[in-house]
């Protein structure tokens, strides 16, 4: 399908550097001369003309940095998460920079949740370490809106995962910096809160963004809040948690059971504990993926906003990080 948009006549053409361990270049690449026939597509180590680069789609930073591009325009993220970007070593303040924000990655990370919630909900978890030991003891199930959920972060994808939480039934609360007025869903505000609402808990998600107030937030100091017994989902990224700590709280029985997604190094380790800890369950960063097909629009539009000076859809704050 074609998009067909208007660049303003810079009397070269636009030019767009990919990086990206993930995603297909050769699919991105398709998708966006399709859109616009003019633009050149450049991606690989080599870039031999770094002045000509006005935007950088990138998922991380190429191996050049991106302050190798003297005339970069914006820097459009592969992923919905910017923190891999290292903005913070971004020179030029000028550089817009955008995130993506797509239904079908919403909707993925909303169908991870709610399948992890349910398996715990339904104490699988408790069944399967049971099972290993040929134990048949009955668990009466409860009701959802005896499970009380509480989501850290409600931007696109906390409030998302709180609203189809609270739509099976569930009991749930999200925090946030701002209000926020989802259906059903408690909004919490502000370090005073989450101390009580943690006591209360029986799930936890992680869905903040990183930044320097959030990295390392899933530490002994929250562990310590937490009711006995609490289970944990995140989702976010694997420097919000303390992986040591959590390690202990597991240990000591204060968290029954986490499913972790993203890990401080990635791949995970073959050595690392986590593979062995049968209340653990490892993803390898997959809850929510992005697809060209379904983002593409939103960075061709993009692209007409920087090259036309717009401000950017789904813009970052450079200050606060998200
Ligand atoms: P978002 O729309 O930017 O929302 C961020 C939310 O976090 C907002 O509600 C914000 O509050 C809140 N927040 C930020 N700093 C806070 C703080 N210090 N205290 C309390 N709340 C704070 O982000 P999103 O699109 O929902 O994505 C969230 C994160 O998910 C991404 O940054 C990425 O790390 C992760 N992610 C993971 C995967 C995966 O596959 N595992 C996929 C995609 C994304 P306000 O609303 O008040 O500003
Ligand atoms: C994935 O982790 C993303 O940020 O989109």
């Amino acid at each position: 399908m074609s998009h067909p948009i208007e660049l303003p006549d810079t009397g070269r053409p636009v030019t767009v550097y990919f990086h990206s361990e993930l995603d297909d270049p050769l699919a991105w690449a398709q998708i966006l001369t399709e859109a616009l026939p003019d633009l050149r597509f450049l991606t690989g180590p080599a870039c031999d003309s770094p002045e000509s680069v006005d935007i950088a789609l990138v998922w991380t930073p190429p191996p050049q940095g991106l302050n190798a591009f003297p005339n970069l325009r914006a820097v459009l993220s592969l992923g919905a998460g910017v923190d891999q970007l290292q903005l913070d070593s971004l020179r030029n303040p000028q550089i817009s920079v955008a995130r993506l924000v797509d239904p079908t990655l919403t909707a993925r990370m909303v169908d991870y949740c709610k399948a992890a919630v349910f398996y715990l909900h339904r104490n699988f978890h408790v069944h399967q370490r049971q099972q290993v030991r040929r134990v048949w003891k009955f668990i009466a199930p409860v009701d959802a809106g005896t499970r009380r959920i509480l989501i850290l972060g409600q931007g696109v994808l906390g409030a998302a995962v709180a609203v189809g939480l609270a739509d099976e039934g569930f009991h749930v609360s999200g925090w946030s910096r701002s209000p926020k007025g989802l259906p059903n869903v408690k909004s919490l505000c502000g370090e005073n809160v989450l101390a009580p609402a943690l006591a209360e808990s029986d799930i936890v998600i992680n869905l903040l963004p990183l930044t320097s107030q959030t990295r390392g937030i899933l530490n002994r100091g929250f562990f310590s809040q937490i009711k006995p017994d609490t289970c944990l989902i995140n989702v976010g990224r694997g420097a919000h948690l303390n992986e040591p700590d959590l390690l202990e709280a597991l240990d000591e029985g204060k968290v029954a059971a986490a499913f972790l997604d993203v890990f401080d190094q990635e791949p995970l380790p073959p050595e690392h504990p986590f593979w062995s800890y049968a209340q653990v369950h490892v993803t390898p960063h997959v809850a929510s993926l992005s697809d060209p097909a379904h983002s593409a629009a939103t960075v061709i539009e993009n692209i007409r906003r920087a090259m036309n000076r717009l401000p950017l859809v789904n813009a970052v704050d450079r200050s606060t990080g998200y």
